[in-house]
């Protein structure tokens, strides 16, 4: 592939989302060679964001499905119901993703049981099938099918990172905080305030995500920032917009959150 790819008529309402690199070009590409793509990154840091984004421009419908450690493979896969009387049969978001060609968004993967990632397999090499065992049914993934998962290999402990049989599935793409510049421009277009006045809050993002790893678990993510501007745009005092929207949410320690506002003076003065 040259980098270039088909945008449907979607691409035009696609929504925002400001490239840091060419993972734009590297989706495309798995996208029209059907190879499933794995994100990694810390919370907040655009992932979703980008899913959506590539989901439009590429024209596919997008099932996307929060893993929590109680989802099962008939959560994704479907299920038999009753209704009036008769049980039907359900589909589950998986299930609707491979026969429509849609790309379906397993977020937080790491989250889900393990029959889950079992379930995965036959779909994400070049067999690219779905067995449902309770149907007898074997579905080809229809054109457009695309897997997607994501998580954050931050915060989990290491009972919960991803089987190498699993993770060697996919191509993976790192993300992280955007650029200085690129995060006053996506902080400026997603709150509405004023790119100047944003400049000094990514300047603190940047200083507070220093602290990550020593005081902080995790580092203050793009969208607390734009919390933070959305707030202030409202007409929220500045000093009261960051205490809400980038120091309350990182910590409940008095003494870290005295520093965090130790750094606040800092920057704003
Ligand atoms: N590159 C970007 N372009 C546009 N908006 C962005 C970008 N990066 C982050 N954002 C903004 O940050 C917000 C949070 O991003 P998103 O929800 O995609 O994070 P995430 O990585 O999926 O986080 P989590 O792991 O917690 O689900 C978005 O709603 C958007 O406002
Ligand atoms: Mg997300």
């Amino acid at each position: 592939m040259d980098g270039t790819y088909i945008e449907r008529e979607g691409a035009a309402n696609a929504p925002f989302y400001l490239p840091q690199g060419d993972e734009c070009d590297l989706f495309a590409a798995a996208h029209a060679n059907t190879l499933p793509v794995l994100l990694k990154g810390p919370t907040g840091c655009g992932k979703t964001r980008f899913v959506a984004h590539m989901a439009a421009r590429l024209g596919r419908p997008l099932y996307t499905v929060a893993c929590h450690d109680d989802l099962s493979a008939a959560d994704l896969i479907g299920r038999y119901l009753l209704k009036g009387g008769e049980t039907v049969w359900v589909d589950g978001p998986l299930t609707r993703a491979v026969r429509e060609g849609a790309i379906c968004y397993l977020d937080e993967v790491v989250e889900a049981r393990k029959d889950v990632t079992v379930v995965l397999h036959p779909l994400t090499d070049d067999r690219r099938i779905l067995p449902i065992d309770r149907t007898g049914e074997e579905l080809e993934a229809a054109p457009g099918f695309m897997l997607v998962a994501s998580y954050n290999p931050g915060y989990q402990n290491i009972l919960k990172t991803l089987k190498p049989s699993t993770r060697q599935r996919f191509v993976a793409l790192d993300f992280d905080f955007p650029a200085a510049a690129e995060e006053e421009r996506i902080v400026a277009q997603e709150s509405g305030l004023d790119p100047a006045r944003c400049k000094p809050l990514v300047r603190l993002a940047g200083k507070l995500r220093g602290l990550k790893g020593q005081d902080l678990e995790e580092g203050v993510s793009t969208r607390l920032v734009v919390y933070t501007a959305t707030l202030i745009a409202q007409g929220m005092p500045v000093e009261r917009a960051i205490r809400a929207a980038m120091v309350e949410p990182l910590t409940d320690d008095e003494d870290i959150k005295r520093g965090l506002l130790d750094l606040v003076t800092a920057v704003f003065g």
